[in-house]
């Protein structure tokens, strides 16, 4: 499965994945995914907001049992940040026909559209279209850099952006939904362990900070004259960086845009987008509170206005304990295995239905922790080990 994924919308200049939503790149994993589907004589289809499905069984029977994760990246992103989920889903299932497992639930893989938000700036747009977490006018607004609302994207894409909506029928017939994923931390490296069980998801944000000055000749205006909105984000950055060491969280500008954008211009826009998350929301709230002070000192003492704008928000999420529990029970059986429970500072659609349907997360151990980046990594046998333990839990959970 990896040889034929991997050189999908791979970047030979930085080795990173760029494939965004409704991209070609995207179409190209779409593809792979029904071709996986098809060679093992699965059912499958694409909902309403642009997730993939594959089923063994009818899931309008109910009470399904679904695993898989998404197939989109962050801008050079890694190999393994959604797709170990899927590739391990497929596996999985191999693994268990291998084990002449029979199965007495429907058995969903899923490959959720647009997790990352790298192109209209909104994570996990499928599924919490699904959910209803992101209304449908919410989506009619999102937009990307060039100016591309998602139901042009989508249309161009091939797909009709008219279907766009909640999905609860979907969502009542899925009784656990189980994502494996490359661990973003070193948690599991550091306590020697191949796999992790996910207890909670740190509450995360983005907000888009509109530093807005004069634009003016960088040779002949006086420092004493300017209105840089540069000097206002440079010194913003910093604060980011002082509140986040406060308050035990963190906080990234990682996007910037800059107007005019010339090298010989002060410029008149500086535009950046904070991420910070926090372990609870009261720290979160004081982070992005200490901040967005921080920016508007700034601004005001260099004659700059800014306008702060959250543009996402998911709060705290605490998987569902019974399955939490069920998939250490599992495990637990295992001579070979020692399966610790951690929390992540990383969104997941997982943390998106889990308002909506029992969800868990199984890790996989990360040997540098590295994530987001072409140097993500994990070993073949630590991801064998994620297959098995997937196996032995969708086993567990929809097999006799
Ligand atoms: C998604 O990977 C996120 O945590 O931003
Ligand atoms: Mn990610
Ligand atoms: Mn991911």
């Amino acid at each position: 499965m990896w040889a034929e994924l991997l050189p999908v919308g791979r970047s030979s200049a930085s080795g990173g994945y760029r494939r965004y939503a409704w991209t070609g790149a995207d179409a190209d994993c779409r593809a792979w995914f029904r071709e996986q589907a098809e060679a093992r004589g699965l059912a499958h289809e694409t909902d309403r907001n642009g997730n993939q499905w594959a089923w063994l069984g009818d899931p309008a029977a109910g009470n399904a049992v679904v695993t898989g994760s998404h197939l989109d990246s962050v801008p050079d992103g890694g190999a393994f940040d959604g797709p170990l989920g899927v590739v391990s889903a497929f596996a999985a299932l191999d693994e268990l026909r291998g084990r002449g497992a029979r199965f007495t639930r429907p058995l969903g893989i899923v490959n959720f559209g647009d997790e990352e938000g790298a192109r209209f700036g909104l994570a996990c747009v499928g599924s919490r279209l699904t959910a209803g977490a992101l209304t449908v006018e919410q989506a009619h607004r999102l937009t990307d850099g060039d100016g591309v609302t998602l139901p042009r994207a989508m249309e161009a894409a091939g797909y009709d952006p008219d279907t766009l909506g909640p999905d609860p029928e979907r969502l009542a017939r899925i009784g656990a939904f189980v994502e494996l994923h490359v661990e973003q931390g070193r948690a599991l490296d550091l306590s020697g362990d191949r796999i992790g069980i996910a207890s909670a998801i740190w509450p995360h944000g983005r907000w888009r900070f509109d530093f807005r000055g004069e634009a003016n000749h960088a040779g002949t205006t006086r420092l004493a004259d300017r209105h840089d909105p540069m000097l206002s984000y440079a010194e913003t950055v910093l604060a980011a960086r002082r509140e986040a060491e406060l308050a035990g969280a963190v906080a990234t500008f990682g996007k910037i845009g800059v107007e005019p954008n010339g090298v010989n211009a002060i410029p008149s826009l500086v535009r950046g987008w904070l991420d910070s998350r926090a372990a609870d929301q009261t720290s979160l709230d004081t982070v992005v509170t200490g901040i967005e002070k921080a920016a508007r000192e700034h601004a005001a003492a260099q004659g700059v206005d800014l306008d702060v704008v959250r543009e996402s928000f998911t709060p705290v999420v605490e998987f569902d304990h019974a399955l939490r529990d069920e998939l250490a029970r599992i495990l637990g059986t295992r001579t070979d295995l020692r399966v610790p429970v951690l929390g992540t500072g990383a969104g997941h659609d997982a943390g998106i239905l889990s308002d909506r349907i029992p969800t868990a997360m199984l890790f996989v151990r990360n040997p540098t922790g590295v994530s987001h980046s072409p140097a993500e990594y994990a070993a073949e046998d630590d991801c064998v080990a994620g297959v098995t333990a997937l196996a032995d839990v969708l086993e567990g959970l929809a097999c006799t």
